[in-house]
C-alpha cells in the first residue's frame, strides 16, 4: 500500500512529538512509530531539563553554553551551543504553556535543581573565578520525561496529528541526494507500506541496546542510524557513546543523576566519598564521562564492593536526605531500587554501575535538523533529523546530563520549522524511489523462510558483552579489534539467521532479527571509529591514547558506509566561537 503525506515523522519521542506540533494544520503529517508514542524511550528520562531561568539562583545562557563546550570536551559545535542554550528558557516556558506539569517551589516558580557539570562563577562578573554547581535543571520530580513526552502527544492529539503506531520503518528513500519517504512494515498485519512524502523528519533515538548494561529501552535498536548509512549518508562522532554513572547493578536501570543533584554521594567499599580525589570542587556533580571513569577505576583498583555474582558496584548514598525529599523528589528511582535489588534507600547504599546511556553521534545536522549530505554544506533535500539519532552537534563527545531533553524539544521545534518553510516554499512530492520496499520484501522472505541457521538470540548477547568488554568506557587498540574481528564473524552468522514465527500477526521474533541486523551494523561503525581515533576525549577514553590531542582531532568523524569493509572515514572540523580548548578540570 501507498500512503502519500507532505510530513512524515518517524520516531514519537520528544524530538519527533516536538516537530509534528509545530507542522500547520494545513499541512498532512504523520507520525510512525515502532511502539505506541507514549512507550517511546522518552519516557525514561527522570531528572531534567535544563534552562538557565535562574529561579533558585543566578544564572545565564551564556553560562550554560561555557558548560555545555567544557562538558563536550570542546567536541561541539559551539555556534550549535550557543543557539541551543539561548532557546533554552523560551523552550521551557512554552513547555509549561502547553501544559507539562513542572514540580514547583514554594513561590509557585518552575523548581530546578543542580546537575554534573552545570555551573556558575562565584563572582558573576568574574567569569574566570571559580565555578560552582547551579541549579539550572527543571524537574516533574523523577519523572521529567515522562511527562514532557504524555504533554506533547496530547498537544499532537489536539492538532490532528496522524499516528501510526506499531509501524516499524526499515528503509529511508533517498535517491541523488534528494529523499521521496520511508518503507514500513505494519507490526499488527505485516503488511508493507510505502509512505510517499514531501519531507522526512527521523527522530528515531539511539543505539544503547548494541551493549550489554545499558539504560536504554529495547527501542534502541539504531534503526535511524543504519536506515540513514545504508542509503548512502554519513554518520558523525558515532565513537563517543555515554555512560551514565549511575545504573542499577547489574541491570543497567538508570538511576538518576537528580539522585546526586539533592545531596546523593558516590561511596566505595570503605564508605570513601571517593569523588573528592577526582573532581574536587564539584564532586559527584563532575560531568559524567569522569564519574563513570572513576567508578570503573575504584573498582579495577579494588575499592568496589563485590557482589555475590563476583561482578563490583560502588554505593549511592542517600540515606543521610530528608525522606520529604526522597519521597517527593525521587519516587521513581528509590521504587526502582526497591522493587529490583531489593534494597531500601533511606537506609542503605544503592549499588550502581556505569550503564550505556547516550549516543553523542548520530545523522548530521546544521542547526535547523536538515541532514548533510557530505562532511562539507550539501544537505539531503526532505530529510530532517532531530533527537538523539542527530548530531547537531551540540554534546561533543560527552553530553551533560539534562541536555538532552533540551536538545529534543529545541531542535525539534527548530526541524518543525523548517520543514514547515520547505512545505510553503512550494515543495513538491519528489519522484518516489522506484525500488521502494524491494529491500524489505527480500529481508522478511529471507528471514521468514530459512528453514535452519543461527538463532538471533545469542548474536545478540555475544555482540553485547563484546561492546561491554572492549568498546565500554576505556578502550585500546587491541580490543577495539578484537570486538571488530568478533563483530565481523556475528555479522557472518547473521547473514544465515533463522526464526521460529513465520507468520504475519504481531511477528516480533522477526522485528528482533531485523534489529538486530542494525545491531550488528551500527556496532561495527562505533568499533572502527573508536579505533580510528587516536586520542582520549569525553566518553571515548583510549588507554593507548590517554591525552586529548587538539592538534590532531579537533574534528568531527564521518562514516560512510562502504560495504563488507571498514566504513570510509572523513573529517568535518568543530566550529570554535568564544572557547578556545583548555584542560578540562572540576
Ligand atoms: O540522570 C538523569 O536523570 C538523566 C538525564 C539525562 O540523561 O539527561
Amino acid at each position: 500500500m501507498v500512503h502519500q503525506f507532505d510530513v512524515i515523522i518517524v520516531g514519537a519521542g520528544g524530538a519527533g512529538l516536538r516537530a509534528a506540533v509545530e507542522i500547520p494544520s494545513g499541512y498532512s503529517c504523520a507520525v510512525l512509530t515502532k511502539v505506541h508514542p507514549l512507550r517511546s524511550h522518552t519516557g525514561a528520562a527522570q531528572g531534567g531539563v535544563c534552562a538557565a531561568l535562574g529561579n533558585l539562583e543566578e544564572d545565564n545562557p551564556e553560562w550554560h553554553a561555557f558548560d555545555t563546550v567544557k562538558g563536550s570536551d570542546y567536541l561541539g559545535d559551539q555556534d550549535a551551543i550557543e543557539v541551543m542554550c539561548n532557546d533554552a528558557p523560551r523552550a521551557i516556558v512554552e513547555l509549561e504553556h502547553m501544559g507539562m506539569p513542572f514540580s514547583r517551589t514554594d513561590e509557585g516558580k518552575i523548581a530546578q535543581r543542580r546537575f554534573g557539570g552545570h555551573t556558575r562563577p562565584l563572582d558573576p562578573d568574574d567569569p574566570d573565578s571559580k565555578r560552582v554547581a547551579v541549579m539550572r535543571a527543571c524537574y516533574s520530580a523523577d519523572r521529567t520525561g515522562l511527562v514532557m513526552l504524555h504533554t506533547l502527544y496530547e498537544n499532537c492529539i489536539k492538532n490532528n496529528v496522524r499516528f501510526f503506531s506499531e509501524y516499524f520503518v526499515t528503509e529511508l528513500l533517498v535517491e541523488n541526494g534528494v529523499c521521496s519517504g520511508v518503507v514500513a512494515i505494519e507490526i499488527l498485519t505485516g503488511e508493507i507500506h510505502t509512505f510517499h512524502a514531501k519531507a522526512v523528519m527521523f527522530a528515531t533515538g539511539g543505539d544503547g541496546r548494541i551493549w550489554r548494561i545499558t539504560s536504554n529501552a529495547h527501542v534502541g535498536t539504531g534503526d535511524g542510524f543504519m536506515m540513514a548509512y545504508n542509503a548512502g549518508l554519513p554518520l558523525e562522532d558515532m565513537e563517543f557513546m555515554q555512560f551514565h554513572p549511575t545504573g542499577l547493578w547489574k541491570l543497567g536501570i538508570l538511576v538518576s543523576e537528580a539522585a546526586r543533584g539533592e545531596g546523593g554521594i558516590l561511596r566505595n567499599k570503605s564508605g570513601e566519598r571517593f569523588m573528592e580525589r577526582y573532581a574536587p570542587t564539584v564532586k559527584d556533580l563532575a560531568p559524567r564521562d569522569m564519574v563513570s571513569r572513576a567508578i570503573i577505576q575504584e573498582i579495577r583498583e579494588g575499592r568496589g564492593i563485590q557482589g555475590s555474582d563476583g561482578t563490583s558496584y560502588v554505593n549511592l548514598d542517600l540515606t543521610h536526605l530528608d525522606a520529604k525529599i526522597i519521597n517527593e523528589k525521587l519516587p521513581e528511582i528509590t521504587g526502582f531500587a526497591r522493587t529490583y535489588l531489593g534494597v531500601e534507600p533511606t537506609k542503605e547504599g544503592v549499588p550502581i554501575q556505569p550503564t550505556a546511556h547516550y549516543a553523542m553521534g548520530g545523522i548530521p545536522t546544521d542547526v535547523d535538523g536538515r541532514v548533510r549530505l557530505d562532511n562539507k554544506d550539501g544537505i539531503v533535500r526532505g530529510f530532517y533529523a532531530a533527537g538523539e539519532c542527530a548530531c547537531v552537534s551540540v554534546h561533543g563527545a560527552n553530553r551533560l546530563g539534562t541536555n538532552s531533553l533540551l536538545d529534543l524539544i529545541v531542535f525539534g521545534r527548530r526541524g518543525g520549522k523548517a520543514i514547515t518553510e520547505f512545505l510553503k516554499s512550494g515543495a513538491e512530492l519528489p519522484k518516489l524511489k522506484a525500488d521502494a520496499g524491494e529491500w524489505t520484501k527480500a529481508k522478511v522472505a529471507e528471514i521468514k523462510f530459512r528453514q535452519s541457521g543461527e538463532k538471533p538470540a545469542p548474536i545478540r548477547t555475544e555482540l553485547q558483552q563484546i561492546m561491554m568488554d572492549e568498546c565500554g568506557i576505556f578502550r585500546d587498540a587491541k580490543g577495539l579489534q578484537k570486538a571488530a574481528n568478533r563483530i565481523e564473524k556475528l555479522r557472518q552468522q547473521y547473514k544465515n539467521v533463522v526464526i521460529d514465527d513465520k507468520g504475519l500477526q504481531f511477528n516480533t521474533d522477526l522485528l528482533e532479527a531485523i534489529e538486530l541486523g542494525n545491531l550488528l551494523d551500527t556496532a561495527k561503525v562505533v568499533v572502527a571509529c573508536a579505533l580510528n581515533r587516536n586520542e582520549s576525549r569525553g566518553g571515548h577514553s583510549r588507554e593507548d591514547f590517554p591525552e586529548r590531542d587538539d592538534q590532531n582531532w579537533m574534528k568531527h568523524t564521518f562514516a560512510w558506509n562502504n560495504g563488507e569493509a571498514a566504513p570510509k572515514i572523513d573529517y568535518r572540523p568543530v566550529s570554535v566561537t568564544k572557547y578556545k580548548p583548555k584542560k578540562r578540570v572540576y
